[in-house]
C-alpha cells in the first residue's frame, strides 16, 4: 500500500515536470512577443537615420544576427548611439529578413 502511495506521488511529480517542461519550450509570451514589436517597429525607424548618416544602410539579410552584434559593437562606437536605440536597431536587424 505505502509503495503504491509513493508510485503515484512519483507519477503525478513527473507528469507536473513533464507538463511544465513542454510548456518552458512553446516559444516566447505575449509579453516577450510585446516587447520584440516594440523594440523592432522602434528599430525599423531608426535604422536609416541612423545607418543611412555615413554610408548606405545596409540590408537586415546581408549578414547573420551573430554578425550584426559586432558590426553593431564597431557602428555604435563611432555614433555615439544611445544603449536603447542601439537596441531597437540590433533587433531589427537581426530578426527582418
Ligand atoms: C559614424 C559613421 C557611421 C555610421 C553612423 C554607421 N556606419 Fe557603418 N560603417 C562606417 C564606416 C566608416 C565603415 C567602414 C570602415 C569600418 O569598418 O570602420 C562602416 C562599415 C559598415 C559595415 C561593413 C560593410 C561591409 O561590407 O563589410 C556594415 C555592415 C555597417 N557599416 C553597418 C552599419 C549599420 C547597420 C549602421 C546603423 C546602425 C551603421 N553602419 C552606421 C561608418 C558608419
Amino acid at each position: 500500500m505505502k509503495s503504491l502511495v509513493v508510485r503515484a506521488i512519483i507519477l503525478i511529480a513527473s507528469l507536473g515536470w513533464t507538463v511544465s517542461s513542454y510548456a518552458a519550450n512553446l516559444g516566447p509570451t505575449p509579453e516577450q512577443q510585446k516587447k520584440h514589436l516594440e523594440l523592432f517597429h522602434k528599430g525599423q525607424t531608426l535604422w536609416p537615420i541612423y545607418c543611412n548618416h555615413c554610408h548606405n544602410a545596409r540590408n537586415p539579410a546581408e549578414f547573420a544576427p551573430y554578425q550584426w552584434d559586432q558590426i553593431m559593437m564597431h557602428m555604435r562606437t563611432m555614433e555615439n548611439m544611445p544603449p536603447e536605440d542601439e537596441a531597437a536597431i540590433l533587433e531589427y536587424l537581426k530578426t527582418a529578413r
